[in-house]
């Protein structure tokens, strides 16, 4: 069977990354389809549009899809983007690997973040000169899905186990926010349960403070919408740069992957970008599209290149972009 894959490369340095990552993919035995799409800054200032009505409905009808980066536009491009898809879940892995230099090396955690709603639904405005309000949503269907994809994920074992061997962690504030943390928490702790999957609390702050000091107790941790964007880039500093980390933004029947990295204008152009994070990404699409061997193959091999090199200048290196990916598909 064939997938259909869009593939917007947007800008910068996603115009170089996200090739190395269907480089990647064509070295398998995987029959994919993959199709073009325009998005970002450059499609902006030619059309006026940062994506196009024929990019979304690529992106809607696709099997899944690898998008590299948007510049000043990324807001424009990926949040419609995660609507195409209908994700209700942010998967973001920071794992530490052998050969790079990171500040905790016991890093392994995935961060399943809710990706519908809380503070960023949009409900805010500017009542006055003086006053700005937002309404955070938050509803026990959307915290139910989330905690059920939860269950699924550590029961399948696809994710790292932290101290809770065969369950999750789930970071929330619902001692001040009760109202709308105190759902989320009621909802992922009920499914938890009846699901039999054990779960760790923890408040939001106190987990910022516990994961740089101890990384190993944690493996999945689940947060709302806000708290995961967070706590996943704080766990991003833990295992040493943007260039290492893959996302996936997932939905019922459909999904978006994506590096977690930006457009890097101050090295867009030279041919020296890290792919590693837009191929761990691939990886993801991979596993997620049922080829689970195929993508546990391409990790392997990212790990190899990882830790004996060649390696971008990010990690002390002073390869290009296309040595390191030549050197994952060799070991592939
Ligand atoms: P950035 O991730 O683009 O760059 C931050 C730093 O990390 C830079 O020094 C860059 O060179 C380095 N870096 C990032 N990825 C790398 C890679 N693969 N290999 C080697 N070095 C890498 O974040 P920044 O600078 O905050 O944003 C730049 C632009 O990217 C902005 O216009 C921003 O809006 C956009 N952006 C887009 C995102 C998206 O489309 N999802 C996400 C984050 C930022
Ligand atoms: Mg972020």
């Amino acid at each position: 069977m064939s997938h259909d894959i869009a593939v917007i490369e947007g800008d910068g340095i996603g115009q170089e990354v996200v090739p190395a990552a269907i480089e990647v993919l064509e070295a398998l035995e995987v029959d994919f389809e993959f199709v073009e799409g325009e998005a970002g800054d450059a499609v902006r200032e030619a059309t006026g549009e940062a994506l196009p009505a024929e990019t979304y409905e690529l992106v809607a009808d696709a099997d899944a899809t690898l998008f590299g980066a948007a510049g000043d536009t990324a807001a424009d491009v990926i949040l419609p983007l995660r609507e195409a898809v209908d994700s209700f879940v942010n998967v973001r892995p920071a794992k530490a690997y052998p050969g790079v230099d990171a500040l905790r090396p016991e890093t392994d955690v995935v961060f399943l973040r809710e990706n519908t709603e809380g503070v960023y639904a949009g409900h805010e405005d500017r009542l006055s000169d003086d006053l700005s309000t937002l309404t955070r949503v938050v509803t026990s269907s959307a915290s139910r899905e989330l905690a059920e994809y939860a269950c699924e994920f550590v029961a399948d074992g696809r994710g790292p186990a932290g101290d809770s061997e065969e369950g999750f962690t789930v970071a929330h504030k619902s001692n001040v926010m009760r109202e709308t943390d105190g759902r989320f928490r009621e909802a992922v702790l009920a499914v938890a349960e009846e699901r039999g999957v054990d779960v760790d609390e923890e408040l939001m702050d106190a987990f910022a403070t516990k994961l740089p000091l101890d990384p190993s107790q944690y493996g999945v941790v689940v947060c709302p919408n806000l708290a995961g964007d967070v706590l996943s880039d704080l766990a991003a500093g833990l295992v040493g740069g943007l260039g290492l980390l893959p996302s996936a933004n997932v939905g019922h029947d459909n999904a978006l992957f994506e590096p977690v990295h930006g457009t890097a204008p101050d090295i867009a152009g030279e041919g020296i970008a890290n792919p590693t994070a837009a191929v761990l990404s691939a990886a993801m699409l991979l596993e997620y599209l049922g080829h689970v061997e195929e993508g546990q193959r391409v990790r392997t091999a990212v790990e190899s290149v990882l830790s004996e090199g060649p390696r971008t200048g990010d990690l002390g290196g002073d390869a290009t972009t296309e040595e390191v990916t030549a050197a994952i598909v060799d070991r592939l």
